[in-house]
């Protein structure tokens, strides 16, 4: 807990909260993995101090990868040392491995059956949400779940404490969520044993390859924009 205040206040734009996530929200999260036959691959990125990779860690079986993306340098000598070591130890049969870098450019072999996500979107530019969903959704199987969360109500929450251009952001941040929800199945559940209350979205990548693409804004033409 600590550890999660600090690099908070260090650095509140990646870590994106000022305490890690409760464990009815780490159940929530990693639901999807008890849905799951035989040798399971999964995927975390962004797991901070690791509430969700405990619970990972927890319900892996012998002969399930689990990779695991976290680009601050703090939490992953933390969690090497704290989670990963032990659980090596004790549990050899299942490949666990960290690497200490941004989502956007580890280097992962996939196709997951499930990536469970932390990041903080809503503190990111609309143009890199996109781009971190789409790299996510092309690492997952056809049918594989993606799980991310946000505070509940954070946009409209953050709405008034922001300039016209953070409005314009949160507002293309709804357009890219509300996108993914449509194109694959999005379900949303509400978690209040969190604080704050969270909502996560569980994602079922489908079939349509074009669906990988979150959708851009469309330009107005500049006939339509004059009139
Ligand atoms: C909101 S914290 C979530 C931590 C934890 N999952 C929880 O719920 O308590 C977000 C985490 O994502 C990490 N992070 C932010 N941007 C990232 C990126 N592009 N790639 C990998 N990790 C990132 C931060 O360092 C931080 O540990």
């Amino acid at each position: 807990m600590f550890r999660f205040v600090r690099e908070a206040f260090r650095d509140i734009r990646n870590t994106g909260s000022v305490w890690p996530s409760s464990p009815a929200l780490a159940k929530a999260m990693t639901r999807g993995l008890s849905d799951l036959r035989g040798s399971r691959r999964v995927l975390e990125v962004g797991p901070g101090t690791g509430p969700f990779t405990e619970r990972l860690l927890k319900n892996l079986r012998d002969g399930d990868h689990f990779d695991i993306v976290e680009m601050n340098e703090a939490f992953c000598r933390d969690l090497e040392k704290r989670l990963l070591v032990p659980h090596r130890r004790k549990r050899p049969g299942v490949k666990v491995a960290l690497h200490a870098a941004a989502i956007e450019k580890a280097e992962l072999q996939g196709p997951y059956d499930l990536i469970v996500c932390g990041l903080p979107f809503n503190n990111f530019p609309p143009a890199l949400v996109r781009s971190i969903f789409r790299r996510m959704m092309s690492l997952l199987r056809e049918g594989g779940e993606l799980a991310y969360f946000e505070y509940a109500g954070v946009r409209t929450m953050k709405a008034p404490l922001v300039g016209p251009s953070g409005r314009k952001q949160l507002k293309g941040i709804a357009k890219v969520n509300e996108s993914l929800r449509r194109k694959h199945k999005g379900k949303r559940e509400l978690v209040l044993g969190n604080l704050p209350p969270a909502v996560a979205t569980h994602l079922r990548k489908s079939k349509d390859a074009a669906a990988q693409r979150p959708a851009r804004k469309k330009k107005k033409s500049r006939a339509k924009s004059r009139a």
